[in-house]
């Protein structure tokens, strides 16, 4: 009776831990690559854009596919609301942090905490920077995202080329005539608006008859490109802008909307380009309103987890995979829409 009543104990206990077919259920059982389950606190920043939305969604679903008990937080944008998260991480000594910073600067204090408490941490789509003769390898296990220079590069490249070959309702780029551009930058201090304006400025000294004639932070929002760009529409220099580079699709998205609404034809009039291939750039571009989309990719989470796995079990890593990207205009956007995940 004894023995039978242990092995009914076994049995219920087995159940509990493994689901039908021998599925572990989420809440119990470990973490997929690894003998135990293991616990990522993870520092979003905010929820800003159609990118950050599905990267928050990639690392959710991963979290879940992976077995790994996500503590998750997100900071509003603010900084310091990073910090509390992360000071709050390290105190429930977690396994591993994943994180977006914000801005670049300001972290080398709250790195050397993790460090100290032994935690590996992973930065997330933007890097930072440290103190002078300080090396993000040495605080940072490693880098997942995207290479934020090129992308603005790219973006240059595809304008150059556009601008010679087709042009916008007034003009066509002969090596001589001014080009005048208007940027949108992202948040003043982050990885991407840094890295893309770095991108940009060193790509765009190439074509000397290129001009900025307005360039502003948008936050990365929509709402914020909207409003810069209905300020500049009614500026006595609307008329010169050829061309709007928009750090990412959110704020050209706005963009788009002050522009049709200064009765303009976003597209023709002014040929408007920007960075991510989230899902409204691609309609904005089938209603040839947006000329081209850079993309960088924000489905980041099975790589985090992966990653983080990895350094647990103390398998090699490279420090920063760069993330494989694409581009899209009006000759490959329709093909390629029904296939986009985010
Ligand atoms: O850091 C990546 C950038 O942040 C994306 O381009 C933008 O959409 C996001 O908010």
């Amino acid at each position: 009776m004894k023995k039978l009543f242990v092995v009914l104990l076994v049995l219920l206990a087995a159940s509990l831990a493994f689901g039908a077919g021998g599925q572990q259920q989420s809440g119990g059982g470990v973490t997929r690559g690894m003998d135990r389950k293991i616990v990522m606190g993870y520092s979003q920043i905010g929820a800003e854009s159609e990118w950050r939305t599905a990267c928050t969604n990639s690392v959710k679903a991963a979290a879940e596919e992976y077995n790994v008990e996500l503590i998750f937080s997100d900071a509003q944008q603010k900084q310091e609301n990073q910090m509390q998260a992360i000071r709050s991480f390290i105190r429930q000594k977690v396994d591993v942090i994943g994180f977006t910073p914000v801005v670049e600067t300001g972290w080398d204090a709250i790195l050397q905490e993790i460090k100290d408490a032994g935690i590996p941490v992973i930065c997330v789509d933007r890097q930072v920077t440290l103190a002078a003769g300080k090396k993000q390898e040495d605080y940072i296990t490693a880098f997942i995202g995207s290479n934020m220079e090129l992308e603005a590069q790219k973006a240059v490249q595809w304008i150059v080329n556009y601008m010679k070959t087709t042009g916008n309702s007034r003009k066509k780029d002969d090596g001589k005539v001014d080009i005048n551009v208007a940027i949108l930058e992202g948040t003043t201090g982050s990885g991407a608006q840094v890295g893309r304006t770095a991108g940009w400025n060193k790509e765009i000294a190439k074509y000397p008859n290129y001009k900025t004639i307005f360039r502003q932070t948008g936050n990365f929002t929509r709402a914020e490109g909207q409003q810069v760009m209905e300020a500049w529409m009614k500026s006595p220099q609307a008329n010169d802008i050829d061309v709007l580079f928009a750090q990412n699709d959110d704020m050209a998205i706005g963009a788009i909307d002050a522009v049709k609404a200064a009765g303009k034809k976003p597209g023709v009039d002014i040929i408007i380009v920007s960075i991510d291939a989230v899902k409204g750039a691609f309609d904005a571009m089938l209603r040839k309103e947006l000329n081209a989309t850079i993309e960088c990719n924000p489905l980041l989470g099975p790589q985090v987890m992966d990653t983080a796995v990895k350094i647990l079990n103390k398998q090699p890593i490279t420090w920063w995979v760069e993330s494989k990207e694409s581009q899209f205009d009006w000759t490959n956007a329709e093909t390629a829409y029904p296939s986009r995940q985010y």
